[in-house]
């Protein structure tokens, strides 16, 4: 059977980092409160002049490179974000111009912090159904760019950077199943008002600084721990996977005690999840790119292993991927 698999990883980090201790600075916060509730201990902001694209344009590069490809041999570009260059065209066409992948299709997803398990699931289709053999996802935001700085509930929270994943063809392992959802009705759980055809960018909308994160951070999280652990046991249903068949879960990185208690529900143990977010923050739909990336150049995955890829977020969404690791096609 033709399935989807993953030949080539990146990752990119704008070099500055900021820490709790630089947060404290800011607002009424401490590095203890934000390190007990969150497991966040620093996280990295791109300058001015660095725009979701310029950190997905390097993490593609790297991708490609460990794929062993040319970016003219790509046929589609799928970039997940809720932090795009400009409303529109997609970031997806920026990135194609820019690293000359001038044969590609190119659009841009957005499914919240979900999106690059979403796109992993739209890449595989096209693989699957024969129409593309080279497909390049990449979860890529500069949330410190609509973060409000003065809003303590939300601005120790994110972080930038960008992952990237190449999928070409197998007729052995890689993409086994996928679960996706979606639950709208918890949409003012996580969103950003202004800038949209609801409420257009104006002057009253930015004086009411409604072009920032807005997060009712209890909801999530309750929706998270009940989320990650039903959408990986049906990802692993759909599979005929059990969690034992696990080798490791590279859960999205939001917060450390919605990780221990996936674990925990799945009956993990703690060398079996993949946990970067003391490092890098929530870094939305960037974050199990990142963290797939990290995982497979630190040697927490080789080849066969079963690697399960859960996410949620705003929407509210989840997306969850089982894989059979398998980089030799
Ligand atoms: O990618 C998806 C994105 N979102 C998430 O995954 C978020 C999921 N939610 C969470 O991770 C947690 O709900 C938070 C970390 C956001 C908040 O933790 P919490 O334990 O749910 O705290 P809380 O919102 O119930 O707030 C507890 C207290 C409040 O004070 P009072 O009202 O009890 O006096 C907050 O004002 O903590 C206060 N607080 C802070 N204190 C110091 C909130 N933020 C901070 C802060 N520093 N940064």
């Amino acid at each position: 059977m033709r399935r989807a698999t993953i030949t080539g990883w990146g990752k990119y980090l704008p070099s500055n980092v900021m820490t709790n201790k630089d947060l404290e600075k800011i607002v009424d916060t401490t590095d203890e409160w934000i390190q007990k509730r969150t497991g966040i201990k620093k996280r990295r902001i791109a300058d001015e002049d660095t725009a979701t694209s310029d950190l997905a344009i390097e993490a593609s590069k790297n991708a490609l490179e460990k794929a062993n490809l040319d970016p003219e041999e790509l046929d589609l570009i799928i970039v997940s974000t809720v932090t795009p260059d400009m409303a529109f065209p997609a970031t997806a066409c920026i990135v194609q111009d820019k690293i000359g992948a001038s044969n590609a299709a190119a659009f841009d997803l957005e499914a919240g912090c979900s999106g690059f398990v979403y796109g992993l699931s739209v890449g595989s289709q096209f693989i699957e159904s024969g129409l593309y053999d080279n497909v390049l996802i990449i979860g890529a935001e500069t949330l410190s760019k609509i973060t409000d700085w003065e809003d303590r509930n939300t601005c120790v929270l994110f972080g930038d950077g960008a992952g990237a994943a190449v999928l070409q063809a197998t007729d052995k392992g890689g993409f086994l199943a996928f679960d996706l959802g979606s639950d709208g009705s918890g949409a003012d759980a996580l969103y950003m008002e202004a800038g949209g055809s609801a409420k257009p960018a104006s002057l009253e909308t930015v004086k009411n600084k409604q072009h920032y994160i807005r997060m009712e951070g209890n909801p999530v999280f309750k929706f998270a721990v009940k989320t990650m652990k039903k959408a990986s046991l049906d990802v692993l249903d759909k599979a005929s996977l059990t969690t034992d068949d696990i080798n490791l879960l590279i859960p999205h990185q939001a917060n450390t005690r919605i990780i221990k208690s996936a674990r925990r529900r799945l009956k993990l143990d703690e060398d079996e999840v993949y946990v970067n977010l003391p490092e890098l923050g929530n870094t939305s739909s960037a974050s199990v790119a990142i963290a797939m990336a990290e995982a497979r150049e630190n040697g927490k995955i080789n080849n066969g292993d079963n690697v399960l890829l859960v996410a949620f977020g705003a929407g509210l969404t989840w997306a969850a991927a089982a894989i059979e690791w398998n980089e030799n096609i």
